[in-house]
Parts: structure tokens; C-alpha cells; sequence
């Protein structure tokens, strides 16, 4: 690499933080009036068919019981110095069948209690409005966003945590992820009927609705408070071309413009050429009322995304091996090692990213999940502070860090903040286990359900502190350095 050693100062409005998504945080999953959510029915992890036969004790179901320890986890939270904190609105939790008129008092109590104890500690609260939560009644009933009639019930379910929370929560997020519908049509947009079942119009249709939906959220979010800064959120993913083969390129190409058609929509205010012209090559014709394209000129103030990996496209896959993936898999890149389920670690693709994104939207970024999902060993010896040594985290999270200073240093790239994923331990979203751990807050729960949700302090806990408190200065170009 040509790029000399940066001196790392992250400016103090850069805000440092981490993230976490009700379905696999708060447990309580049917207590305080909550109705289910179609992740209570997805305890086996995204590739297994839903399981509606109840069980009472589920590693999914029980989360990592935040609803009960989130005072203690902002607190620790605190401890390390976050400046924001991401967390979701179980929708669930809210209106029990996602189609009440009036919204449930007891459900907003709680998150009452996690607004503030956040702004009690100086931490932002940054709302995730929906993260593969979509109730379990709605989504059988009107098969989520493929339905029209869901945008007003999302819209009524927005309009509630924003009135509720206006001058406290100025950070929102419309919807987690909202490209994982091409993949996975239930949890990422609610859809019952199952993905094999669905013609390509559905996915074109129930995408419209979704950002129908989103963009006028974020007008009503202007309207209710002019401090209100929307995001909108997308699964991150740096797609390279196998080889210079022209083919890959093109490929490559093709699978930016599936990943980015939301925030395409969503940061320009109107439909891409690419996607209208597939719509009319396969003869799709959405149904559309004239002011939905008046509502999608409102754009969002910000993309949000996550970022765990990159991944690489052949036109000829049939001659490579394949890695693992954050819900997309692609052929593997020999230049990358992988984490232990098999996803390529490539931290100089979230510099990559960075610079993509911002030289298409020209709209602040703001990276809302990144991190290393990897099996801990929890080790309680005399005199050390921390109860796992997790190095391999804490070299993950420097290395993405350092690129994410790049971007916004050498390159000029605006980077608002950065919420690592899963910053206290939770349930995984494709494969619902326990054993993947994400957080700098270990969580003494087993994958064979054991343990007693007691909380402790990993050794990446105290690197992340002082990460925060230094801005940066300790950060090692580990790149350079080599
Ligand atoms: C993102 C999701 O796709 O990846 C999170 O927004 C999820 O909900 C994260 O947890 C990591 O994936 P996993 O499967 O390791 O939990």
C-alpha cells in the first residue's frame, strides 16, 4: 500500500457506539401485553421453514433477557464512553398485532425507561423502527409490505415513537436492512407466503411499499421535529469481480444495482433507469397511486449500513469455491481469511465501500453494524479485569476502524459514526445461536440454554473505552505497519 500512516484523531462529533435489535436482545417475548413477532417463530435461524408449536425455554425466545438487564448494559455501556446507542422498537411490543388503532401503553413504558436511562448517561438513542420484526399477525394476515394497507399501519406505528419521543430520540432508522427482501421476503419485509410461492412482482410490489412507507416517515419525522435525522439502512456489501474478465465486471455491476435499488430510491427520490427497465423487460406493472412518486421525492438525510465482509462474482462460479455470508454468499477471494462461519474478512473494503457510497448519494454514511461474530472462551483468572480474551474482536474492530479513518481522511468521505454490532451478546439472526458472540459485554448464557444472564467485561471492552476516550490515538495501522 502507497498510503502513508495516518495519525488517527476521529473528530468529536463523530459518534462512537454500538447496536442492538429487539428480536435478539430483550427476550420477554410475551410478556407486558407484547404480541409475537414473526421472529418468535424463527427460532431455528432464517434457513429453516417458521415453527409456530410454541416453546417455552428457546435461546431465541429468551434473547439475551434485555428487557430485564438494560439498565445494567447502558450503564456498561457508558462505562466504555458511547456516545450513541442503536437499538429497535419491537413493533410487537407496541401494537400486539401490528394493527391496532391505539398503541399499547405498557409497551412504550419500557421503552420509556431505555430512552432515558440512555440520555441519563449522555448516550443518543438512534431507533431502528423495524428490524425483522414484523408481527406475526399482520404478516399472516396481510403478508407484510406486500400488502398496500401495511404502510399505513407502519406509518401509525412510526408516528407513535416519534410523537412519544420527540426532543429525546433525534436518530432513526426507517427499516433494518430493507435489500434483504430479495433473499429473505419474511423477515426482511414480513411476507408469510413462502419466498418459492412468490412471482417477481411481489418482490417489485412489496418493495414499493416499502419506500412508499419509508420516505413518507421521514417526512412525517421532519415534520414532528426538524432535529429528526432519518436513516435509511441497507445490508453493506463490497461486491468485486472475480477476475478483470470483463463478464465479472458486468456481473459485479448487476449485483451493486440489486443491493443499492433501495437506497438508490431512497437518497435520489426516484426510481433508477436499471430497475425500471427490468420491470418492463419482464413484464412487471406496479400498481402505484400518482402521489406515491410525489412521497418518494422525500429522500433520507443519511445511509445507513452494515458491513461484516466482502464478497467476489464470477460469470463462470461453477470454476470456484464459495465463502459464507451475511445473508448473500459469493465466490470466495483468495487475498481474505475468513471467520469462523465462513465470511471473508476484508476491513479495506469498508474504505472501499465508504467511497462507493458516498460518490453515488453524496449523503452522509453512518456504519450501524460492524463486527466480529466468533466463539469466546469465558476465563475468570485472579487479577485480570476481564473474562475473555477476545484479541481476534479487538484486531477485527481496529483494522475496520483504521480503514473507516482512511475513507474520511485521505479520501474525504463525511462518516457520521460507527455502532459496532451486537455490542452486548445476543441471539445470531440467520443461524439463532448463542455461540456466535458479537459483544464487548459478555453474556453468561449457553447454546445449550444454561447460564444466568449475568454480564461481564471482555478485554475488547476496555480496548473499545479506550478507543473512544483517545479518539482514535490507539488505533495500529496494523496494514502499514506489516
Ligand atoms: C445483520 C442484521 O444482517 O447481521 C443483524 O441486521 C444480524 O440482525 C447481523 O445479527 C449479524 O448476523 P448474524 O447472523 O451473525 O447474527
Amino acid at each position: 500500500m502507497t498510503d502513508t500512516k495516518p495519525e488517527i484523531r476521529f473528530p468529536e462529533e463523530f459518534l462512537f457506539g454500538g447496536a442492538t435489535a429487539a428480536n435478539q436482545y430483550e427476550g420477554a417475548w410475551n410478556v407486558d401485553g407484547k404480541g409475537p413477532s414473526i421472529q418468535d417463530v424463527m427460532t431455528h435461524g432464517i434457513t429453516k421453514a417458521p415453527d409456530e408449536t410454541v416453546q417455552s425455554a428457546n435461546l431465541k425466545l429468551d434473547g439475551v433477557d434485555g428487557y430485564h438487564h438494560f439498565r445494567e448494559d447502558i450503564a456498561l455501556m457508558a462505562e466504555m464512553g458511547f456516545q450513541v446507542y442503536r437499538f429497535s422498537v419491537a413493533w410487537s411490543r407496541i401494537f400486539p398485532t401490528g394493527m391496532e388503532e391505539e398503541p399499547g401503553e405498557q409497551g412504550l413504558l419500557f421503552y420509556d425507561q431505555v430512552v432515558n436511562a440512555c440520555l441519563e448517561h449522555g448516550i443518543e438513542p438512534m431507533i431502528t423502527i423495524s428490524h425483522y420484526e414484523t408481527p406475526l399477525v399482520l404478516s399472516r394476515t396481510l403478508d407484510g409490505f406486500r400488502s398496500r394497507e401495511t404502510i399505513e399501519h407502519y406509518e401509525r406505528f412510526a408516528r407513535t415513537l416519534m410523537e412519544r419521543w420527540k426532543g429525546k430520540v433525534r436518530w432513526w432508522i426507517t427499516f433494518n436492512e430493507i435489500n434483504a427482501l430479495w433473499n429473505f421476503p419474511l423477515m426482511g419485509a414480513g411476507i408469510w407466503t413462502r419466498k418459492d410461492k412468490l412471482a417477481p412482482k411481489d418482490f417489485w410490489q412489496t418493495a414499493h411499499h416499502e419506500l412508499v412507507a419509508a420516505s413518507r416517515v421521514v417526512k412525517l419525522a421532519h415534520e414532528i421535529d426538524p432535529e429528526n435525522k432519518v436513516g435509511c439502512m441497507i445490508l453493506g456489501m463490497a461486491n468485486y469481480a472475480r477476475t478483470c474478465h470483463p463478464a465479472d465486471e458486468i456481473m459485479a455491476m448487476k449485483e451493486d444495482e440489486r443491493g443499492l435499488f433501495f437506497s438508490d430510491v431512497m437518497l435520489r427520490g426516484h426510481y433508477p433507469a436499471y430497475a425500471l427497465r427490468k420491470m418492463e423487460k419482464e413484464g412487471i406493472r406496479l400498481e402505484t397511486h400518482p402521489q406515491d412518486f410525489e412521497d418518494l421525492k422525500t429522500t433520507h438525510d443519511f445511509l445507513s449500513f452494515s458491513y461484516y465482509m466482502s464478497k467476489t462474482i464470477a460469470h463462470d462460479p461453477e470454476n470456484y469455491q464459495f465463502s459464507a455470508g451475511n445473508l448473500v454468499t459469493g465466490t470466495a477471494n483468495p487475498y481474505l481469511k475468513c471467520s469462523e462461519w465462513g465470511w471473508q474478512i476484508d476491513p479495506a473494503g469498508l474504505r472501499w465501500l465508504l467511497n462507493k457510497y458516498w460518490n453515488r448519494y453524496e449523503k452522509p454514511l453512518f456504519i450501524v453494524e460492524n463486527g466480529l461474530g466468533a466463539m469466546d472462551e469465558y476465563q475468570k483468572k485472579p487479577g485480570v479485569p476481564y473474562t475473555v480474551d477476545d484479541q481476534y474482536r479487538i484486531d477485527y474492530m481496529n483494522d475496520h476502524l483504521v480503514q473507516v479513518w482512511k475513507a474520511m481522511d485521505l479520501d474525504g468521505v463525511p462518516v457520521l459514526g460507527y455502532t459496532s454490532w451486537g455490542c452486548v451478546d445476543l441471539i445470531s439472526a440467520s443461524t439463532a445461536e448463542m455461540k456466535k458472540r458479537y459483544g464487548f459485554i459478555y453474556v453468561n448464557r449457553n447454546q445449550d440454554g444454561s447460564g444466568d444472564m449475568s454480564r461481564s467485561r471482555k478485554k475488547s471492552f476496555f480496548w473499545y473505552r479506550d478507543v473512544i476516550a483517545s479518539r482514535g490515538a490507539n488505533l495500529k495501522d496494523r496494514e502499514s505497519e506489516e
